[in-house]
């Protein structure tokens, strides 16, 4: 976040039921330091008003491609010129049709008609139109000539649809944008196809009940969003968390350990770095066909443990050119148990998490990690967030198994 200090950003927003988020976009840029110009399109401003996004940015809000209220100046020239970077989000499929076409009818697609900078584009639309083969063919031919999008992600939409359309989550808008500004950290796991998983797993105990844990996904996604900033390619298996996961090259949607196994092992192969990240079940239970009844007159119920195949053990039985970077969660003896693990699954790299009442790697909150590895180096880093945690993974196995 340090590197959006000082940087001008141009902020586009569309007619989209997502334009309010463009607030929210604007005012973590502000809080980050850069300087932000919103710039509307008229039927942008029917969903959020050009007051909100001037309060916000402290900026006038460009709407009106003819109010040209500095003398001498011509507005949609001297706001790019003088731009790091134009961002549109949300990005409507009628701009991207605009845009893809040359057209330049108001103040924002003018403005990008005539910009030098990158322009990042994150659409918001129904699946419909998003899987429309006009702006299919649009978004390509916006690509090929070197714009870039933050793909929008699954979700319920607006018009009360699920499916892929979602305007994409802010942090992973203002990942792109740090990816994009000057002096930004370079794109170094290009080429890298990297599986991570994440999320918890359900086991199911009845056709109405679950076996499951805490694990919110945030860390795996963490990875995720930070290795797809960093130019890989990203295959993400997940369990049923509740946070949104990124935007990234593959998602599997998975619900217990055995399904999460299947998808791992048919992907294996095709991915150099695997980074196992998922809270996968131990056990599964044997599945009532029919919901449990409670026993008679208070009797304990009981319920019959199998053990799920260990993911990891596996791929480290077939590891070849594999880097396998596994998390161990434990509660007593962390360092010690951690590196049992590393070694018994045949692991390069573990994250070792300790759960205790200091500290609680579930959620978004912070959490304090050390990093092991099987040349026997233990890097023990403060508390830190998700996101950077995930920051010094990526870096720490590049510079070991990638360079
Ligand atoms: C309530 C409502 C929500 C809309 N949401 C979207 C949307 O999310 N994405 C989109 O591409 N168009 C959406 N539209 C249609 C656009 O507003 C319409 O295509 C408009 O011409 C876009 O103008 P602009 O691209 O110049 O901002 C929506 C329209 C309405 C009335």
């Amino acid at each position: 976040m340090d590197s959006l200090a000082g940087k001008r950003i141009v902020l586009g927003v569309t007619g989209s039921i997502a334009a309010f988020k463009a607030a929210e976009i604007a005012s973590t840029l502000v809080r980050a330091g850069a300087s932000v110009r919103a710039v509307l399109t008229p039927n942008a401003a029917r969903f959020i008003t050009p007051v909100t996004m001037r309060a916000i940015t402290a900026q006038e809000c460009l709407v009106d491609l003819f109010d040209e209220t500095a003398e001498g100046q011509i507005s949609h020239i001297t706001t790019v010129e003088e731009a790091d970077l134009v961002v549109i989000a949300p990005a409507t499929a009628n701009v991207i049709g605009k845009i893809a076409h040359g057209i330049a009818d108001d103040m924002l697609t003018t403005l990008v008609m005539a910009a030098r900078t990158p322009v990042l584009v994150a659409p918001a639309m129904n699946t419909y139109m998003w899987t429309n083969p006009v702006v299919v063919a649009n978004v390509e031919r916006l690509k090929a000539l070197g714009y870039q999008f933050v793909e929008p992600v699954e979700g319920r939409l607006a018009c009360g649809s699920v499916g892929v359309g979602k305007l994409a989550p802010v942090e992973d808008i203002i990942e792109a944008i740090v990816s994009l500004l000057p002096g930004a950290r370079t794109r170094d796991w290009a080429g890298v196809r990297v599986l991570i998983t994440a999320g918890p797993t359900r086991e199911p105990i009845d056709p109405v009940r679950f076996l499951s844990n805490y694990s919110s996904g945030q860390m795996g996604y963490a990875i995720a969003r930070a290795a797809m900033a960093h130019g890989a390619e990203v295959v993400l298996v997940t369990g049923p968390a509740e946070a949104t996961p990124p935007a990234v090259t593959e998602m599997v949607r998975v619900e217990t350990a055995d399904q999460m196994l299947r998808a791992v092992r048919d992907r294996y192969d095709s991915c150099k770095v695997v980074i196992a990240a998922a809270a996968v079940s131990d056990f599964s239970a044997r599945t009532a066909q029919q919901k449990m009844k409670k026993p008679e007159s208070g009797q304990p119920a009981r319920l019959e443990l199998h053990q799920t195949t260990d993911i990891l053990a596996e791929l480290g039985q077939r590891k070849g050119e594999h880097v396998l970077v596994g998390f161990a969660l434990e509660t007593e003896d962390l360092v010690q148990r951690a590196r049992e693990k590393l070694k018994g699954k045949n692991l390069d790299m573990i994250v070792a998490n300790g759960a205790d009442e200091e500290n609680t790697p579930f959620g978004p909150g912070p959490s304090r990690v050390r990093f092991l590895t099987a040349d026997g180096e233990d890097i023990a880093l403060p508390l830190m967030s998700k996101q950077e945690i995930a920051e010094q993974l990526l870096t720490l196995i590049h510079d070991r198994y990638l360079d």
